[in-house]
C-alpha cells in the first residue's frame, strides 16, 4: 500500500523571536523540518507535502523539488492545516503520514513501527503516543475501561479527570486516505481555542464506529518539539548524541563526545580518532585512520585516510592520505591537497592546489597558486596574489624550494628544481633550476656598533 506524508509546518513559532520561520532554524546543520522530511522518506513515504503558512516562501525556497508545498493562508488549526493537502491528495489511495516540522527528532523506526500497527489492525487513523512524567500542555489520550482508544482532549479543554491522563498525543498519526478529506470537513472549532483541531479526527471516527488505534511508548525525547530556543538546543544536543552514537557504533572513536559537534550527513571512516574540542560541518567526508582535533572545524570539506588535523580550521577543500594540517592551520575553500602534504603552523591557504610531499610548514600565506610536487616552501613565504583590483596566479613547479621570507609577486612562476633565495621579492619568472634571488645587496661597515656606543656614553 502506498504511503505518503504531510507535514504540518504553517506555525508562526512566536516563542522563537525570530524573523526566520521556525521550520527553518538549523539542528544539527540542516532545518529542523528538513529531518522530518528524512524520517518520513526513510519510513517509505513516496509522495510527502508541507504545509506551510508563516514565512512559507521562505519554507518552500528552503525544500529540495521533490517535496510539494501547499500553502495554509490562515492558520486555524491543525486540521484545517492537514485540510489544505486535500487537492493534493484528492486521488491518493494509501496511507497518510502526518507530522509536525518542530518535532526534528523523530525517527524513522517509530513511523514504520506505527504504520505496520495501523495497517495490521485495519484501522482508519492512529495515534503514535508517548507517557510523559509532565503531559503539560499536550493533549491527552483518554481510553475506556477496556483501555480502548476514545478519543484525544485538549489540555485546555480537558476537565481535571482527563488531565490526570500521562499519555499524551505526540501530534504524529497514521490515516487511511479514503475518507479521511471528507471527514476533516465534518469537524468544528466548537472547544476552547475555537480551532479545527485534527486529534477530533479520532473522536470522530470513534463515534461513526470506524476503528482507530493508538501506538504508545514513543520516546520522549523523539516526540520533542521546539517552541523557543532553549528547546532548540536542547533538540540539538539530543540530536547530536544520536549522530555521535552513530559514528562510534561504526568504529569512529571519540575521546569526549559531548565536546564533539557533528551535523547530520557527515561521513567518518573506521578507526578516526575525534579529540574534543572538534566541530564536523557540512558534507564533510572523513577516512579511516585520521586524527581530527583537538579544537578543530572542519566544514563541507573531504579528507582522506590517516590525515592529522590538529587546532585547524579547513572550509570545502580536499585533503589527500597520509596528510598533516596544523597545529593553527587555516584552509579556506577550494584547496586541493594531494597526499603526504604537510600544512604546518599558521600557515593559510586559500584556493591552492598542492602536489604529493610537499611542506609548507610555517607562517605563510598562499593563495591562486599552483604548488607541485615535493616542494619545499620556507617560512614566512607569502604570495601577493592581490594588486588591489585582482587576483593573479603563482606557479610553483615540482622540487622546487622556496627560500624563506620570500614573496612571490603573482603572476609569477617558479621553474622545476629552481630556489629562491631568502627573502627575495620575486617579480619575474625563475626559469627552471635556477636560483632566484631579489634583495639588497648585504653591506658590513666595520666597528659601527662600538662607535655607535661610545658616542651615546
Ligand atoms: C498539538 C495537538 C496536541 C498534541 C501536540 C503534540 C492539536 C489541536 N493538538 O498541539 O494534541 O499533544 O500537538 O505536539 O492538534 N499547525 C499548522 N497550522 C495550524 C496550526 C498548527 O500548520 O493552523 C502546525 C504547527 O506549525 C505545528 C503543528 O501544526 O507544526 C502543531 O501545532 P501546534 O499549534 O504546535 O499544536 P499544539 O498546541 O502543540
Ligand atoms: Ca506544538
Amino acid at each position: 500500500m502506498p504511503l505518503a506524508a504531510v507535514i504540518l509546518a504553517a506555525g508562526k513559532g512566536t516563542r522563537m523571536k525570530s524573523d526566520l520561520p521556525k521550520v527553518l532554524h538549523g539542528v544539527c546543520g540542516i532545518p529542523m523540518v528538513s529531518h522530518v522530511l528524512n524520517a518520513a522518506r526513510e519510513a517509505g513515504s513516496e509522495n510527502i507535502i508541507v504545509v506551510v503558512g508563516f514565512g512559507g516562501d521562505q519554507v518552500a525556497g528552503a525544500m529540495d523539488g521533490r517535496v510539494e508545498i501547499v500553502f495554509q493562508h490562515d492558520q486555524l488549526g491543525t486540521a484545517h492545516a492537514l485540510h489544505q493537502a486535500a487537492t493534493s491528495l484528492g486521488g491518493f489511495d494509501g496511507d497518510i503520514l502526518v507530522l509536525c516540522g518542530d518535532t526534528p527528532l523523530v525517527s524513522a523506526q517509530s513511523l514504520k513501527k506505527m504504520t505496520a500497527v495501523h495497517r495490521e489492525s485495519g484501522a482508519c487513523a492512529t495515534v503514535l503516543t508517548a507517557q510523559l512524567d509532565n503531559p503539560s500542555g499536550y493533549g491527552r489520550i483518554i481510553r475506556d475501561g477496556d483501555g480502548r482508544l476514545l478519543k484525544i482532549v485538549e489540555q485546555k479543554d480537558a476537565c481535571p479527570e482527563e488531565l490526570q491522563a500521562k499519555e499524551i498525543n505526540t501530534g504524529i498519526y497514521c490515516f487511511r486516505a479514503e475518507g479521511l478529506f471528507q471527514s476533516l470537513a465534518l469537524l468544528k472549532p466548537d472547544n476552547a481555542q475555537g480551532e479545527y483541531y485534527l486529534p477530533d479526527l479520532i473522536g470522530l471516527y470513534k463515534g461513526q464506529g470506524k476503528r482507530v488505534a493508538a501506538v504508545s511508548g514513543a520516546d520522549p525525547v523523539e516526540i520533542m518539539g521546539v517552541n523557543d530556543r532553549s528547546q532548540l538546543a536542547l533538540a540539538r544536543e539530543a540530536m547530536g548524541q544520536r549522530i555521535n552514537a552513530e559514528l562510534m557504533l561504526a568504529g569512529v572513536t571519540m575521546v569526549d563526545p559531548s565536546s564533539v559537534y557533528i551535523d547530520t550527513g557527515v561521513k567518518i571512516g573506521r578507526d578516526t580518532v575525534i579529540y574534543p574540542g572538534t566541530v564536523i560541518q557540512g558534507g564533510t567526508v572523513i577516512g579511516e585512520g585520521c586524527a581530527i582535533g583537538p579544537f578543530s572545524q572542519v566544514i563541507s570539506a573531504r579528507i582522506g585516510d590517516n590525515v592529522t588535523v590538529r587546532q585547524s580550521v579547513i572550509e570545502d577543500s580536499d585533503i589527500g592520505n597520509d596528510s598533516a594540517i596544523g597545529p593553527y592551520s587555516y584552509i579556506r575553500p577550494g584547496c586541493v591537497l594531494d597526499g603526504q602534504v604537510k600544512v604546518g603552523d599558521f600557515v593559510e591557504l586559500k584556493k591552492v592546489k598542492i602536489g604529493r610531499g610537499t611542506k609548507v610548514p610555517h607562517l605563510s600565506y598562499v593563495g591562486d597558486a599552483e604548488i607541485g610536487e615535493k616542494v619545499n616552501v620556507g617560512a614566512g613565504t607569502i604570495t601577493c596574489n592581490y594588486d588591489g583590483e585582482k587576483k593573479w596566479a603563482t606557479v610553483v613547479e615540482d622540487n622546487a624550494f622556496i627560500g624563506s621570507n620570500t614573496n612571490l609577486v603573482a603572476p609569477v612562476r617558479v621553474g622545476r628544481g629552481a630556489i629562491t633565495g631568502a627573502g627575495s621579492t620575486i617579480t619575474k619568472d625563475v626559469p627552471d633550476d635556477a636560483l632566484g634571488v631579489a634583495r639588497g645587496v648585504q653591506k658590513n661597515i666595520p666597528n659601527w656598533s662600538r662607535k655607535k656606543m661610545s658616542r651615546e656614553k
